[in-house]
């Protein structure tokens, strides 16, 4: 997929910014502050609809304004072009897809496939389950269209399970049963479709975590589906019953599932230096984009924000030029030129209190 155009009006400190993006790769310079990340986080929501950074997607909203909004023109291998839309109007979060409202977040996302690499992204390998559950779902979700309505179905069963919890000490069990086989039911074919995508992904991250960490020697790629091995989701749910009561929350399930790489040098995450779980992060990014390329014929477009402050040179040199060999459209920032892309063709832009203006 390629980004053609870029409208954004009024996130955070870009008001009007009106963008022809380059087919290869796109570099954003200018000063801390700038609006550089924005740039790229106004990409990253077409295909997410959610920001990669922390808080309240109410926070992308400009202060000055009440609403915002984000236009593409994406153009794929086979020729097609969608016109693609997400923003905040008249008070309601909103996803457009070739100028219709479209029917749910997922139908948006569906066509827009943006992989990002950002400071925050260690926290793929070091931060909570949440992040690397949304990653793996990201995956699944390109990949397998049934995902979506069995991971609705789950998350609505889950609610009504964890609010008959929360109801306390004189819940009738039977009531929870109708919840529980339908958890188990859509449980098990997220399950068996996340390890299905991870079976997937192991093959490529064994390929990038050579590349970037050679000194860690081999890489393993574990998966833990959220309840125990020798228990079916059902029996599971059963058994926690009482517990479950007592936290007032369902403790087993999908929604706990997680995953985690390893290396042969460094067997645990926290033998990892900060530099070497950023690299992580990036062979597991890399490793998403390269399946989703497989899988579906073309590259997404790739983010890289601060690449410069964020990867040594050497490492820089490398991922820039896997990009260009698979011809991916990127989209850099910097506060300078990278010393990567000193030989690369870049179309440039630079950005200034929120105004982005193409350099000839
Ligand atoms: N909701 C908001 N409304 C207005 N300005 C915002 C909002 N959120 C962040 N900003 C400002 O947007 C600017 C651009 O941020 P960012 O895109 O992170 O810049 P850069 O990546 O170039 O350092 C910052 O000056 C920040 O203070
Ligand atoms: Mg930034």
């Amino acid at each position: 997929m390629k980004i053609d155009t870029l409208r954004i009006a009024n996130l955070r400190s870009l008001a009007d910014v009106s963008l022809s993006l380059a087919p290869g790769v796109n570099l954003f310079t200018g000063a801390n502050g700038a609006g550089k990340t924005s740039v790229l986080e106004a990409a990253y929501l077409l295909s997410h609809a959610g920001s990669f950074r922390a808080g309240s997607r109410e926070n992308l909203i400009s202060r000055s304004a009440t609403g915002f909004s984000v236009f593409a023109e994406v153009s794929l291998e086979s020729g097609a072009r969608h016109r693609l839309g997400f923003g905040k109007e008249g008070g309601k979060w909103a996803a457009r897809v070739d100028g219709a409202a479209a029917s749910s977040f997922g139908a948006l996302v569906q066509h827009a496939a943006v992989v990002c690499f950002e400071p925050g992204s260690h926290a793929l390998i070091a931060g909570p389950s949440d992040e690397r559950r949304r990653f793996l779902d990201w995956g699944v979700f390109h990949v397998e269209h049934d995902f979506l309505l069995a991971w609705r179905r789950y998350q609505r069963a889950l609610k009504q399970r964890n609010s008959l919890l929360r109801q306390g000490g004189s819940v009738d069990f039977g009531l929870l049963e109708p919840w529980e086989a339908e958890l188990a039911q859509s449980g098990q074919a997220i399950d068996a479709h996340r390890k299905s995508y991870l079976e997937q992904l192991r093959l490529h991250l064994a390929r990038y975590a050579a590349a970037l960490l050679p000194e860690l020697g081999a890489v393993e790629l574990v998966y833990r589906r959220g309840w125990p091995d020798d228990l079916t989701l059902d029996l599971a749910l059963r058994g926690r019953r009482e517990r479950d009561l007592g936290r007032g929350h369902t403790t087993v399930g999908c929604h706990r599932a997680d995953w985690s790489i390893h290396f042969e040098g460094a067997p645990l995450r926290e033998h990892l230096s900060r530099g070497q779980e950023k690299l992580t992060a990036m062979a597991a990014l890399l490793s998403q984009a390269a399946l989703y390329a497989a899988n579906r014929g073309e590259w997404p477009v790739i983010c890289l924000d601060d690449l410069a402050s964020e990867l040594d040179r050497t490492h820089q040199e490398w991922v820039v030029g896997q990009l260009l060999q698979h011809q991916v459209q990127v989209l850099i920032t910097g506060t300078d030129v990278p010393s990567a892309l000193e030989t690369a063709r870049t179309t440039m832009f630079h950005v200034e209190q929120g105004q982005v203006a193409a350099l000839l």
